[in-house]
């Protein structure tokens, strides 16, 4: 399943030059998730994040970050018989949360997370697009180990090896379909 959907994401995702703003590369991940069969072997090659080698789940809950995030830890977490969490930008969420900031480029970031949303003690997986400087998977982990549970790995589609990102998120165990 990982070796379809890395061919998935080299044929379908399209580079956009100068968006959102000059000399930024954006990866348009929408192609990929309009093929179904690319679709489905992008969420099966995540969701092997959240298995032993022998199959068995080894997460309670799935957390997609906002918002490309969503689109594809909720059906990670469907595939695992997990829960799905949303972690949220700042000022989205209802109720009662845990928030971290984080540092930009330019200026700051803030992440929230309903405060019972994973429980102490649970085993959670991280789903994003893109892993870039790693600031929103740190932040996100940050989150999780306020509420007591633990990361227990981070799925993404692609990773900007450029960045560097992994140096930034510590010793989380990453799963990367495509590093670029
Ligand atoms: C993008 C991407 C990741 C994050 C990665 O989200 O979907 O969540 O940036 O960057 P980092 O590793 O440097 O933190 P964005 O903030 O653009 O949010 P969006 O999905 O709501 O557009």
């Amino acid at each position: 399943a990982r070796a379809r959907a890395r061919a998935a994401l080299e044929q379908l995702v399209v580079d956009v030059p100068d968006f959102p703003e000059p000399g930024v590369v954006f990866k348009d991940i929408t192609p990929v998730l309009a093929d179904h069969t690319a679709f489905t072997d992008l969420v099966a090659g995540l969701a092997s994040a959240g298995r032993d080698a022998d199959g068995t789940v080894r997460v309670d809950k799935v957390i997609g970050m906002e918002a490309r995030g969503f689109i594809l830890a909720a059906p990670v977490a469907l595939s695992l018989g997990a829960g799905f969490v949303p972690v949220r930008k700042a000022g989205k969420l209802p109720r009662a949360t845990h928030a971290v900031s984080y540092s930009l480029e330019y200026g700051r970031a803030t992440l929230e997370m309903h405060a019972d949303a994973v429980e102490a003690g649970d085993r959670v997986l991280l789903v994003d697009d893109v892993l870039a400087t790693g600031g929103t998977v740190a932040a996100t982990a940050e989150l999780v180990a306020r509420a007591g549970a633990t990361t227990v790995g981070v799925a993404v589609l692609m990773e900007l090896g450029f960045l560097s990102g992994r140096d930034v998120v510590g010793d989380l165990a990453i799963t990367t379909l495509l590093t670029i």
